[in-house]
């Protein structure tokens, strides 16, 4: 190798004496700098040898190791860079669908798998069997939806929210919504300086790894608000096929078509493990 000063070599020297273990103790030996193959793109790679004095071969530092060139070097290191900015992007992502799609009910703040009491009723039971067993099969990649059906105050939104904050701490990206709520949020990107589109929405909306729409059904206020929120609900439901999603609603599955249409029903078969609770309203036990 050309350009190789004195004062490299005992650097070098000093160096290897920390990397090669049957040099550590011994000061008898000297190095040098040879070309070898490198082991991703047949380039030239530079490879420090050290050769113990009075024996004839020159030992390669890296032997029994793959050699990298220059370039392969540098790109394996730019290939780290981009790893760790790939994760700040998913941590920034994260942060925002916080502040967007993460509307936990005051009440339900500390709701979890915990804290919900079955009590002897065989339907909340089973409900509650079927959350647990959805955070463990979405876990293990096994992922399908969830409608969950029942009367009001039967737990419903609790029992998503167990499953969302549980599967939201394992890193994934959830949202949580009422459907009315994402429902005027899209109403709200037609304003005048809205900052976001509908598509923006739509985007933000297929990217969730997991999408929790509470209240489906109870969405619609006025005749006026309800063609359009049929046929946004629809896209919407559309937008999330093959995509784990979750339902909860007031309405049974006989119910269901006039609340939200036949069209958008239908589609909530697909991969769908349907769930009724008939229970006493927890409300009720709430109350002062
Ligand atoms: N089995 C339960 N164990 C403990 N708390 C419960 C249980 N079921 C409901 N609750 C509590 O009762 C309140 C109402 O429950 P939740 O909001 O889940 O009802 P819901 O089925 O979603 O009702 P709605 O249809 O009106 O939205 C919440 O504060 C919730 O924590
Ligand atoms: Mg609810
Ligand atoms: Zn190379």
């Amino acid at each position: 190798m050309e350009n190789v000063t004195p004062f490299m070599l005992e650097m070098t020297k000093r160096g290897m004496k920390h990397f090669v273990n049957e040099l550590k103790e011994r000061d008898d030996f000297e190095v040098n700098f040879f070309e070898g193959k490198c082991a991703n793109c047949n380039g030239v790679a530079i490879v420090p040898k050290y050769r113990i004095n009075g024996h004839k071969d020159w030992i390669s530092v890296f032997s029994g190791q793959n050699v990298n060139c220059k370039v392969c070097i540098d790109q394996k290191e730019l290939a780290k860079v981009f790893d760790a900015n790939k994760k700040s992007t998913n941590e920034y992502l994260i942060e925002r669908f916080e502040k967007e799609y993460w509307e936990i009910p005051n009440d339900l703040k500390e709701a979890g798998f915990k804290n919900f009491r079955v009590e002897g009723n065989s339907a909340l039971l089973e409900a509650k069997r079927v959350a647990i067993d959805y955070v463990k099969d979405f876990m293990e990649g096994n992922r399908y939806n969830l409608l969950i059906m029942g009367n009001p105050g039967s737990g419903k939104t609790h029992l998503v929210t167990a499953i969302a904050r549980t599967l939201k701490k394992e890193g994934f990206l959830i949202g949580f919504l009422t459907t009315g709520k994402l429902l005027s949020k899209i109403q709200s990107t037609f304003n005048k300086g809205s900052m976001k589109t509908k598509e923006d929405i739509y985007r933000d909306i297929s990217r969730c790894n997991l999408l929790i729409l509470d209240d489906l059904g109870s969405e619609a206020k006025s005749k006026d608000e309800f063609d359009w929120s049929k046929k946004e609900l629809f896209e919407i439901v559309n937008l999330r096929i093959g995509k784990p999603t979750i339902y909860t609603s007031n309405f049974n599955e006989k119910h269901l078509p006039t609340a939200i249409g036949l069209r958008t029903t239908s589609r909530l078969y697909k991969d769908t493990k349907f769930i009724e609770v008939v229970a006493d309203d927890y409300r009720k036990k709430l109350k002062k």
